[in-house]
This record gives C-alpha cells, structure tokens and sequence, in this order.
C-alpha cells in the first residue's frame, strides 16, 4: 500500500474549506489509490467549528482518508506535510483600507511561511489560494527562503477554469473539448483572460481556434474578458457569499495537475515566480501557461503576444508590482 501524504489545508473551518476537505478525502486531489492524511489549521475563535469539520470526516467514512489533525497550532498542523493549501486569510471587511487588510495577511503569511520552512517535508509544495492570493504566496517565499521557490504557487485556476466555462457556454461545446486559454497576472480583476491560443476539439476531431469559431473579436475583447474578471463578484451577488466549491475543485486541479502532470498538448494557469518570461517582471507571482511533468512546472515559451495583450499583460504586472510595494511597506 502506498504511503498517506500529508495534506495542510489552512481556513479549513470557513467555507472553501468545507468544501475542500472532502475532495481530497475522496481521492480528488492525488487520485483515488493514493491515502491521505488532513492537516486543518484554522484561529481559536473557529476552532469548535473545525472540530465539528473533523467529525463529519470521520462520519464521512472516506477509506483514503488515514488520519485527521485538526488544530489552532501552526506548527503542529504544518509538521511533516507534504502538500499546504493556504486558505486562511484575514478578508477585507467594510471601511477597510486595502494597506490594513494587507497588513494582516501579510503577517499571517511571514508567520506560516516561518512554521512550513522549520516544520514541513522536505519538498513540500504550497499553494496559495487566501487573498490578495499572488502577494501572499510572495510574501511565503520570501519569508521561507530554504523552499524552493518552484514549490510556491498560488490558484489562478479557478479563473482559469471560468474562462473555459464561458467559451464552453458560447459555442454550445462541452467544456472538456475546450484547452489552453491563458490567465496572465493577478488574481483579481486585472487579469488578463487570453484565448488567443485557445482551441475547441470538434466531433470530427479536428481542432479548431476559439478565435476562429467565435468569430465575434468584440465579444472576445470585451464581455469575454469582463465576464471572467468580474465572476467572483458575479457569483457573490447570487449567493451571497463567494465562491466555494468552484474554488476547491480548482485547487485541487492546480496540485493534482502539478503532482501528476498536464496531458500531452495542454497547459493549465498557475500563478508562479516569474523569471522574467514574457517580459513580466522577475521577482512577482504571476500567472502564466505552464505545463507539469514529474512534479515540477514549467513556463510555456514562445507563445505571440499581440500588442492588446501586452498592454493587459503590462497593466496586470504594474498592478503586482505595487501590491508587492504596498505589502513590503508594511514589513518595515
Ligand atoms: P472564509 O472566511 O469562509 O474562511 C476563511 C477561514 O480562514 C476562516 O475559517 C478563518 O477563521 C480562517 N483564518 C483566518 N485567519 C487565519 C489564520 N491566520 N490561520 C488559519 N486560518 C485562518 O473564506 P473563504 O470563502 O473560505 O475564502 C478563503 C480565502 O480564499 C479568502 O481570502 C478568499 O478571498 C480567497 N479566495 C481565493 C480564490 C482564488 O481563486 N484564488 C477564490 C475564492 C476565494
């Protein structure tokens, strides 16, 4: 049998959380022959909910699922883990200026970084999906500068995801046909959604540009991208509350497609350590096309950038740019 790898989930009590867990107790993240065991880290305040989140795991009855740590210790949820889902963050509350919510989260991200350096498995893999999502993970590497920063991500996936979604919806062709469309950037509304290299696999088996078979650049250049960008909200206006199980789902395709690779001839949106690739400046989380092999990323090379995308890919990275200036400010 093979051994159980250890999975951190951070904010395990709040909502992506709890739609999270049982994903990986089911075998969604690393498939369904490899056992787990679940780290949940969460603050006092939650922790009578955590455990309530640890009993219906062991109610659940998930046969991969090997053990359960539930805890408001950090260096007791991070010890020995092999893979850290970093959920738990400080939200931004009404009134609040964006320099106090960066403040907090990048606190909670110097302190975390700390315990995952000292106490994870060598090799650890971390993803970032707490918000502001790139500057966290940032903040992480900087502050855990013995993981190497190949092992530091955080989710752009589910943007990712939402723009094959849209595509999907407008050509009436299952979303499993549609592949390699781009998130470039930040996690936020100034991402850039890009199709130009996108394609549809059509019933004949040929495949086809989204470009092409949208035949609609207005759409492509404007609603397409808007409606991607502006989805959270979208989705936190519907249900009063934001995204929870597309944003688990995600990340669970982000480590699963990192650990066990990317099918041959497609690349995914992960927001990685930018070496400059694309003219993005080097030193920022950014997202970029990657494909995965033997558990390592790689940046897709040579893709053409079009002046309209590199003006959304310079906007995207001047955005980073600052956050990580906002968030350093707060160091000192
Ligand atoms: P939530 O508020 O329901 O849960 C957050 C949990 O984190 C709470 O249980 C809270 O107690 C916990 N927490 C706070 N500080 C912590 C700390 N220092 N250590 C451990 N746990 C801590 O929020 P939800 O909806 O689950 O979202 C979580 C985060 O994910 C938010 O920052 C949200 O903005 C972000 N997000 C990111 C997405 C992405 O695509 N990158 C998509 C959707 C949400």
């Amino acid at each position: 049998a093979q051994e159980p790898v250890r999975v951190l989930v951070t904010g395990a009590a709040g909502q992506i959380g709890y739609a999270l867990v049982p994903m990986i107790a089911r075998g969604v993240l690393l498939g369904p022959n490899q056992p787990v065991i679940l780290h949940m880290l969460d603050i006092p305040p939650a922790a009578e909910s955590l455990n309530g989140v640890k009993m219906e795991l062991v109610d659940a009855a998930f046969p991969l699922l090997k053990g359960v740590v539930a805890t408001t210790d950090v260096v007791e949820a991070c010890t020995g883990v092999n893979i850290a889902i970093m959920v738990g963050g400080f939200p931004r509350k009404e009134g609040m200026e964006r320099k106090d919510v960066m403040s907090k989260n990048v606190s909670i991200y110097k302190a975390q970084a700390s315990a995952l350096e000292k106490h994870a498995a060598a090799n650890c893999k971390v993803l970032v999906v707490a918000n502001p999502a790139n500057t966290n993970a940032l903040i992480l590497k900087e502050f855990a500068p013995s993981i190497p920063e190949r092992n530091i991500s955080c989710l752009t996936r589910l943007d990712h995801n939402r723009a094959l979604g849209q595509i999907s919806e407008r050509l009436n062709v299952q979303v499993s046909e549609v592949k390699n469309v781009i998130i470039w950037g930040n996690h936020s509304s100034t991402q850039y959604p890009d199709v130009n290299h996108a394609t549809v696999k059509l019933s004949s088996g040929e495949e086809k540009s989204v470009r092409e078979l949208v035949a609609d650049d207005a759409w492509l250049n404007g609603e397409f991208i808007s409606t991607v960008q502006q989805r959270g909200a979208a989705i936190i206006k519907a249900r009063k509350l934001s995204s929870a199980l597309s944003a688990a789902s995600a990340a669970c395709d982000h480590i699963r497609d990192w650990v066990l690779g990317t099918p041959e001839g497609t690349w995914v949106s992960m927001g990685v350590y930018s070496d400059g690739s694309y003219n993005v400046p080097a030193g920022l989380i950014y997202s970029f096309p990657v494909t995965c092999r033997d558990g390592e990323w790689s940046i897709v090379q040579g893709l053409s950038i079009d002046e309209f995308s590199r003006k959304k890919l310079d906007l995207t990275a001047e955005e980073l740019t600052e956050e990580k200036a906002l968030a350093y400010s707060c160091l000192s």
